[in-house]
């Protein structure tokens, strides 16, 4: 029996490839490659010295995903495959629509095909909008999310949630991830984002290896101590760990013959500023780095960081790693691959 990872090459998938690896699971990768690279599965495989079956299958070549199911004994499936960068998504509505709703819809329609009914959904923050309260419950209100790409893991809840409804015997994890950075400690395999990157921490790292002259602060005039952005930062590594719980929950609703959706949120419950980040980045590389104050990034919020109690009381998971643990695992993967994947 295998778990099938989408998006397992990517920054995300190839970390927890390590950590289902590492737990026992066989695992099989399919990843269409647009924002991944099939070096970071080889890497995932010198890190653990276990084998990765791998596929390059886009979600939405149906024949090539029902060949995967017909291959292999899936038994769960864990579902990163999806375009991410809010910005783009702004331009390409069409493309993050088509890619996110409908990839998910066929994975679905395949898994139910093959009678595989056990989905951990790999969700975000951005559901929940601009919070009322601090920090965030998975009982707050979700969708007053204001991107096209926001809203595609608005509506992909919203659709496994009326699968559930249609048929009780899904057994379906929604995890909402807060802000991840860092990388594998080995400095093997990290966050290798195409062109120039719209998130601070992969922004910051290349401005500490001199590919990118200065940072840019998006305003410092929010409500907040310093008065820049603050988030939830989640070395990606926790997040990982917080799958192969995910994959044990599943497993308990098994044996108990049942169905479900769950709700967590994968975040450390504190927030960090813009600021803050940056001292913190400085530490770990050992150097000052550049940056000016510029305007707020329009559809930016002043705060936003979780309530991660649910996630210790039923998945028995809690992120364990400190902002200078992720400041330095990013330089360590950073510095020694400054090209990414590319250097390989
Ligand atoms: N920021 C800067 N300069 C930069 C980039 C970001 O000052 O060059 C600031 C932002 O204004 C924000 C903070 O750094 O205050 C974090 O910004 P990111 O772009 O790294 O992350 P976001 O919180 O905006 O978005 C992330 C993910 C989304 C996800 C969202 C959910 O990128 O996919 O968290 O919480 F939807």
């Amino acid at each position: 029996m295998a778990v099938l990872v989408t998006g397992g090459a990517g920054y995300i998938g190839s970390h927890t490839v390590v950590e289902l690896l590492n737990a026992g699971y066989e695992t099989v990768v399919v990843d269409n490659l647009y924002n991944a690279s099939r070096e970071s599965l080889k890497r995932v495989e010198e890190i653990t010295g276990k084998t990765v079956t791998f596929y390059e299958v886009d979600l939405l070549d149906r024949d090539a995903l029902n060949r995967v199911f017909e291959k292999h004994s899936i038994e769960s499936v864990i579902h990163f495959a999806g375009y991410k960068a809010v910005g783009e998504s702004v331009q390409k509505p069409i493309e993050y629509y088509f890619n996110n709703v409908s990839g998910t819809l066929i994975l679905c329609d395949v898994m139910r095909q093959h009678n595989v009914k056990s989905i951990v959904f790999s969700s975000s923050a951005t559901v929940y909008g601009d919070p009322e309260v601090l920090p965030i419950t998975e009982e707050m209100k979700t969708g007053g999310v204001t991107n096209p790409y926001g809203r595609t893991k608005f509506m992909i809840e919203q659709i496994l949630q009326d699968i559930y409804v249609s048929d009780p015997q899904w057994k379906i994890i929604l995890l909402r991830y807060f802000n991840p950075i860092g990388a594998h400690p080995s400095g093997m395999i990290g966050e290798d984002p195409n062109g120039i990157p719209n998130n601070l921490l992969p922004y910051v790292a290349q401005v500490a290896v001199g590919k990118l002259e200065k940072i840019h602060v998006f305003g410092n005039d929010y409500d907040t101590e310093d008065g820049t952005g603050v988030r939830d930062y989640i070395h990606v590594v926790d997040l990982a760990k917080g799958h192969v719980k995910a994959l044990e929950r599943i497993a308990e609703h098994e044996r108990a013959k049942e169905g479900g959706v769950d709700i967590y949120n994968l975040g450390t419950g504190n927030g960090s500023s813009v600021m803050q980040i940056i001292n913190a980045f400085e530490e770990a590389c050992g150097k000052e780095l550049p940056y000016e104050i510029d305007e707020r990034r329009p559809g930016d919020i002043a705060s936003c960081y979780a309530d991660a109690s649910k996630a210790n009381r039923e998945l028995h998971w809690k992120a364990e790693k400190t902002l200078s643990d992720m400041c330095r695992d990013t330089w360590n993967w950073q510095s020694h691959n400054p090209n990414g994947y590319g250097d390989a």
